[in-house]
């Protein structure tokens, strides 16, 4: 026989398997409800969008839009690429589904993005967000309430223990115009000392520099002019009622002047959670205000803010903190012993499902040996054994097992389902 190689998933892009999804499933169930209670509706949009559409929102000079982006030629020679972040889709879609003008909206999307990133634990080349945009107001309630929000999720989820809210200000264009010139004024002094990364991006993407890993550098930077001394008086006043609302809701955050945020879009507020469990990937969630892009990208002017959760770097804590987060178990798993006993086994689980629509009932098809599909009901961890075999069936009864107590009882046909919704209840 010829040896066919196998094909396998591309570098960096994961599958999950269903003892994954179950802890996904959890997570996203808990983020939609407390996003539900805040009045956040979903949207849903592309995955792929126009090349031009991220060039313009994230900025030509980022890491994402010069190193990073899926871009391709479609058949009709449009470059197209695969949406790297949910803002600039969203932001797009509103403008062209008129949900901007003159209202106000909170809506959340979720779903797969895509960075041409080195992987490692908790970054992918795909990888999946939940998003959250607040559009038209640009008061500092509504980044309070983002916030807010967020840190409900993570006490949901019971990991607000292992996460910390960095906060900081980038105030306006103005401001960051001047604080760069200023930055590059610094860096020039030690341009010597700078590793290659940061020497490239000095001139290019200036504030990033300040987002070093090197402590060498890091500490160099700590005679670095500070951009909070640059900020405009607007934002400074916007600054400060942020955290004066914060404290008074008791948050606790971190002013970090050094987060600036890799994107190009954010203005004013930029805040990131991050843990200290998850080794050099620790931003679990990040985002900030944004309220020159919708203008940018052909609308009115609107003021936004919002996040997005990295949802691996989520489940991934949230397994930590959780370490004994049990998959749902299966509560009734139907043996087949005899071919003949199929259809009353169907009509009863049929039956059982529509009186507990919560139900969860397997029926093994394979109807081998009692054994085996005893073992194939513990592997699901079912709690009760229902078994059909055409000798009990004979008599009208079928044998049940409570596979954590090991009791069993022989139960008539007629009075099954109710005996085992009152077990199973
Ligand atoms: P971002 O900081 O680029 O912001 O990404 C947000 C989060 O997505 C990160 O904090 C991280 O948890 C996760 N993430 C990013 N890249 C990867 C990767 N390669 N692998 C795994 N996880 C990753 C944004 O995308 C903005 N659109 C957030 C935002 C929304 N700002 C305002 N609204």
């Amino acid at each position: 026989m010829i040896k066919v190689e196998n094909i396998q998933a591309i570098r960096g892009m994961n599958d999950y398997l269903p003892v994954d999804t179950v802890v996904w499933q959890k997570i996203e169930s808990v983020l939609q409800q407390v996003l539900a209670s805040y009045g956040y509706r979903e949207i849903r949009l592309p995955i792929l969008e126009s090349t031009p559409l991220f060039k313009r929102a994230i900025g030509e000079v980022t890491d994402v839009v010069e190193k990073e982006m899926y871009s391709f030629e479609d058949r009709n020679g449009q470059s197209l690429t695969l949406r790297p972040e949910g803002t600039a889709g969203c932001v797009r879609a509103g403008i062209e589904n008129g949900l901007f003008y003159n209202q106000q909206q909170r809506l959340w999307y979720s779903g797969a993005m895509f960075r041409h990133e080195r992987p490692q634990k908790g970054r992918y080349r795909q990888f999946y967000q939940l998003g959250v945009e607040a559009f038209g107001l640009s008061d500092s309630s509504i980044d309070a309430e983002l916030i807010l929000l967020s840190a409900r999720c993570w006490k949901a989820l019971g990991i607000m223990d292992h996460i910390e809210l960095e906060l900081n200000s980038i105030g306006s264009l103005v401001t960051r115009t001047a604080y760069r010139q200023a930055l590059i004024k610094f860096l020039e002094t030690y341009q010597d000392k700078l590793d290659k990364d940061c020497r490239r991006r000095m001139y290019t993407n200036t504030l990033r520099v300040l987002d070093t890993k090197d402590p060498y550098i890091q500490q160099l930077l700590n005679n670095a002019p500070e951009l909070s001394e640059y900020l405009d008086k607007e934002s400074k006043q916007h600054f400060t009622d942020l955290c004066t609302l914060l404290d008074q809701i008791k948050i606790k955050y971190r002013i970090n002047p050094r987060l600036v945020r890799g994107l190009d879009y954010y203005n004013r507020t930029v805040f990131e959670w991050v843990t200290k469990s998850l080794g050099s990937q620790g931003t679990v969630c990040a985002g900030g205000r944004y309220d020159t892009l919708v203008e940018r990208l052909g609308g009115h002017e609107t003021p936004a803010v919002g996040f997005a959760i990295g949802l691996e770097r989520l489940v991934l804590l949230f397994k930590k903190v959780n370490s004994c987060f049990a998959m749902p178990v299966i509560d009734l798993y139907f043996a087949i012993l005899d071919e003949s006993t199929l259809s009353i086994a169907i009509q009863i689980s049929e039956t059982l499902r529509n009186a507990m629509p919560n139900l969860k009932l397997i029926t093994d098809y394979r109807g081998d040996r009692l054994a085996k599909q005893f073992t194939r009901a513990n592997k699901y961890g079912a709690r009760f054994f229902l078994m059909f075999s055409k000798d009990k069936l004979a008599t009208k009864q079928v044998l049940l097992k409570n596979l954590s107590t090991g009791e069993q009882e022989t139960l008539v046909l007629v009075n099954v389902v109710s005996r085992l919704m009152t077990l199973l209840t």
